[in-house]
């Protein structure tokens, strides 16, 4: 199974524009703690580069472009992040980074809790080895 897993933002379109609203645990599978946004990288930065052991989040490219990837320790895969009607869920032990930002990318992440550094997971062997314990 893809670790890709996408959801239809449902936009609601007409001659003013596009409206995308999102209800959280109606439109997503979580409840809506906290929202952050990543703006102002260049080409060749990356961020990511870690896991969450119970954070749930929806990603959102909602201008511009970038790669990412997703790894749960046996499949890798990468996905271009570029619709604005589009959500990416990351949930589960799940290796997360980011790539090849256009100077336009703004990606908005929806998340199921509050921030808590205890959730992170920064280093991929501890990963491997949080992986092979479940
Ligand atoms: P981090 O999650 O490491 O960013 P990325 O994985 O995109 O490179 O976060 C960068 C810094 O910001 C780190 O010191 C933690 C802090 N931070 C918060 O204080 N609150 C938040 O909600 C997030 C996502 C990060």
């Amino acid at each position: 199974m893809s670790l890709i897993k996408l959801v239809d933002l449902k936009p609601l379109i007409d001659e003013r524009g596009t409206l995308v609203a999102i209800d959280g645990s109606k439109s997503i599978s979580f409840d809506i703690k906290r929202i952050y946004y990543l703006f102002g990288s260049s080409k060749n930065v990356s961020r990511g580069h870690h896991a969450h052991i119970n954070l749930k989040q929806l990603v959102i490219c909602i201008s511009g472009s970038c790669k990412i990837i997703l790894d749960d320790g046996t499949n890798r895969e990468e996905y271009l992040m570029n619709s604005k009607i589009e959500g990416l869920l990351i949930e589960g032990l799940i290796w997360r980074e980011m790539h090849e930002f256009s100077e336009d990318c703004i990606l908005l992440v929806l998340a199921s809790e509050l921030f808590d550094e205890s959730d992170y997971i920064r280093d991929y062997n501890e990963f491997i080895k949080e992986i092979t314990y479940v």
